[in-house]
């Protein structure tokens, strides 16, 4: 056989930098701030409802195709409630295996070969394979560091557009720089997208984690209502990664083309955490601010211990995630960086490379994920000073 085994819309796609670092981390005995999971579980309350769906035999066979209607009517109203936004439970939302799977589904669903996508860089790895699984091609417009935060030039991104751009996939607040996109630059977007006439498909998960200001769903903007699809996820929002329900919601035509593609990948997953997910997304305003509040404090912590530990920080606005510059320390190869860290002081980072086309944009800029305990923040800061 001289063809490779791996189908070649994959090449390259080899096991994602999580899978080493994390193995890394337990060959070390690191403090793992790589993968970005909590390591404290969400809400009793809502672990209590996943247990009494599961006794009560509600989620145990598959669930409905689109979702439980107890859940699209709970994404529904978190919508009104947060946003004022109008989404019809019975036809603009659909309940996916995570919010990974929601971005497979939807590129899956609207890219054909030869549309161009156009994604936010550095991206979440998933974007690029996904792109590429649909038989797309990805046009990345790269987010560059603005005094302490990455910014978008929106030049850029309309220069990125042309004829064959069939989509813009965007991810607000944004991993892994922590950017959270401003209302001008989202109404700017809008306005290109209504222009243009393109899709966007917005990946949204880190909704309840924006820092200063709130967060503004570009499906709000005039215009976006009838191209966009909104992607959230249970994951983030009430530190159950583990369970991977997501979804998306869109008008019933969008809705209707993502679930095409997500009945032939999973059809239906986590039944009875859906009826979990459910009773959580109607938890009280206090619970979400004390979340936002929570990781807040612990951006500070950290941000602070790297920069005594001589890394540039940038500041996120948003996310878990803290992204660097390793230059300052006298490193400029963050991936060569990332592999020696766990020796040099017992730490795990991402090098945020991996989410990049341009390697050399991304080359000196390294993540740390804060989504972890006080403790456990305060014994990698002081461990990092090691450097
Ligand atoms: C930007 C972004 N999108 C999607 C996901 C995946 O979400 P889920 O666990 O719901 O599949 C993540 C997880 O890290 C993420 O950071």
């Amino acid at each position: 056989m001289d063809r490779p085994l791996l189908n070649r819309r994959l090449a390259g796609f080899g096991t994602t930098i999580f899978a080493e670092m994390s193995a890394l981390a337990v060959r070390t005995g690191s403090i793992n701030l790589g993968q970005g999971f909590p390591d404290t579980d969400g809400p009793e309350a809502v672990r209590e409802a996943a247990v009494r769906a599961l006794r009560e035999g509600r989620g145990n066979q598959y669930p409905p195709g689109p979702g439980v209607p107890e859940l699209r009517t709970a994404v529904a109203e978190h919508h009104k409630r947060w946003y004022g936004l109008g989404v019809d439970p019975d036809t603009e939302v659909l309940v996916t295996a995570g919010a990974t799977e929601a971005i497979a589904a939807a590129l899956l669903a609207l890219v054909e070969a030869g549309d161009e996508v156009i994604a936010l860089e550095p991206y979440y790895d998933s974007y690029a394979a996904c792109i590429a699984m649909a038989g797309g091609t990805r046009v990345p417009v790269t987010l560059r560091p603005d005094g302490d935060v990455f910014g978008l030039d929106l030049d850029e991104l309309r220069a990125a557009v042309t004829d064959r751009t069939r989509l813009i996939l965007l991810n607000t607040p944004h991993n892994p720089t922590g950017t959270v996109l401003t209302p001008a630059e989202l109404t700017a977007i809008a306005e290109l997208a209504v222009e243009r006439d393109l899709l966007v498909v917005t990946d949204e998960v880190y909704e309840h984690l924006v820092f200063e200001g709130g967060h503004l769903p570009i499906a709000s903007l005039p215009g976006m209502g009838e191209r966009t699809l909104t992607i959230g996820s249970a994951g983030k929002t009430f530190s159950f990664t583990g369970w991977k329900v997501g979804w998306v919601t869109g008008t019933p035509d969008m809705v209707t083309a993502v679930r095409s593609a997500k009945q032939f990948l999973t059809y239906v997953s986590s039944g009875p955490f859906q009826y979990a997910v459910a009773e959580a997304l109607a938890l009280p305003d206090e619970y979400y601010t004390s979340l936002r509040d929570d990781l807040r404090a612990k951006r500070d912590l950290l941000a602070s211990g790297l920069t005594a530990a001589g890394f540039e920080v940038f500041r996120p606005q948003g996310t878990y995630f803290i992204t660097t510059d390793i230059r300052p320390l006298g490193h400029k190869d963050g991936l060569e960086f990332c592999r020696s860290l766990p020796e040099r002081c017992g730490v795990v980072a991402v090098p945020n490379v991996v989410f990049y086309d341009h390697a050399e944009a991304g080359s000196p800029f390294v993540r740390f994920a804060f989504c972890k305990k006080t403790d456990v923040l305060d014994e990698a800061v002081s461990r990092l000073k090691r450097l």
